[in-house]
């Protein structure tokens, strides 16, 4: 009867969200304003993976996000989608990326992840 409805691993990473969202200050909830080291936390815990600490890609893994259209030219929500879609693999990439990097996500995370990016290529 007191089955856990979240892996440990899941569960994990929404204590650590609100761990970081505590420490920067700012109330998680939905729509308050981006996290910009609670972003590059996330970032560096997963995306780095694939996208490297600098963000500038690794052939065969991932893109160069600070020469990506839509880091330079999309809104934080258009970002923040894209993260929570992710991308089928291509020619380029044959592991693609996985929805949320592969990692459980809040729109809090994404939108805080969306904004760190941008402050990398402005
Ligand atoms: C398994 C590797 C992998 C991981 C992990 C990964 N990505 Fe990606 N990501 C990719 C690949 C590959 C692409 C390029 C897809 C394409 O267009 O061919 C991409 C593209 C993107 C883009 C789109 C840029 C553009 O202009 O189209 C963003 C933004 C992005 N990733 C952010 C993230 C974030 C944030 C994380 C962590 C939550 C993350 N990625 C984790 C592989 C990865």
């Amino acid at each position: 009867m007191d089955r856990p409805a979240k892996s440990p691993l899941a569960a994990g990473a929404f204590a650590m969200g609100l761990l970081l969202a505590a420490s920067g200050g700012t109330a998680p909830a939905a729509g308050a304003a981006p996290d910009l080291a609670a972003g590059k936390k996330h970032f560096d815990g997963m995306c780095v993976q694939c996208h490297r600490a600098d963000a500038e890609g690794m052939p065969g893994m991932g893109m160069n996000l600070r020469k990506a259209p839509l880091v330079e030219k999309g809104s934080i929500e258009a970002i923040a989608e894209f993260i929570a879609t992710g991308h089928r693999p291509t020619r380029d990439f044959p592991l693609g990326m996985p929805p949320n990097g592969g990692e459980s996500l809040t729109d809090q995370d994404r939108t805080d992840i969306a904004a760190y990016l941008k402050s990398l290529v402005k």
